[in-house]
């Protein structure tokens, strides 16, 4: 690799440019708090463990899905087939009543499991962790599906599907 900065630490926009570089699957995390169904697009997930099935999810503690994920302890992660950039865009832009338009059945906790994802992860949640402004939240995943459908991606600030050049 070329170009390499080795000073101990980075700013901002070069942090952000350099993830640019990096391909997420593109996820709604979805929640029930008190009958309250909410959810939120979302790229920051990572499976952790497979004994025990474990994965965490990283939240901005400004959205209003922190304190519902939060207090709930409970979360699906929904990974978006290629069909559904409709619902990346839907899950970002802060509509109320979303579970008005959006079919879905319920996992364990209550929490929406969007029809036609790619797959699911329903999760209870282990342990909440700050980080700057954001929480990390560690879960066990007590349900789980995958449909075979092809992933939505995002990339370089676009959504992309499998094959897509940048
Ligand atoms: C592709 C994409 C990925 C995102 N990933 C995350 C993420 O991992 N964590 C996060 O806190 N916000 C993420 N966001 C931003 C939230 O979706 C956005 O702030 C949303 O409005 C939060 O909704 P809420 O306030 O209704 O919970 C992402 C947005 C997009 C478009």
């Amino acid at each position: 690799m070329t170009n390499r900065d080795l000073s101990t630490t980075v700013d901002r926009d070069t942090f952000r440019h350099a993830l640019r570089s990096v391909a997420s699957s593109v996820a709604v995390i979805t929640t029930c708090h008190e009958g309250h169904l909410h959810g939120m697009t979302a790229t920051a997930f990572s499976s952790v463990c497979a004994d025990p099935p474990t994965v965490l999810i990283v939240v901005n503690q400004s959205t209003r899905s922190h304190p519902l994920i939060s207090d709930s302890r409970a979360f699906v992660v929904n990974f978006l087939s290629q069909d559904q950039r409709h619902l990346g865009d839907f899950f970002s832009a802060k509509t109320d009543d979303q579970f008005d338009s959006v079919a879905f059945t319920r996992g364990r906790n209550g929490c929406p499991i969007i029809d036609g994802a790619a797959a699911y992860l329903d999760c209870e949640t282990i342990s909440e962790s700050v980080c700057g402004t954001h929480t990390v939240f560690l879960a066990r995943v007590v349900g789980a599906f995958g449909a075979n459908l092809s992933p939505l991606l995002y990339h370089n600030g676009a959504y992309r599907i499998v094959g897509d050049a940048a």
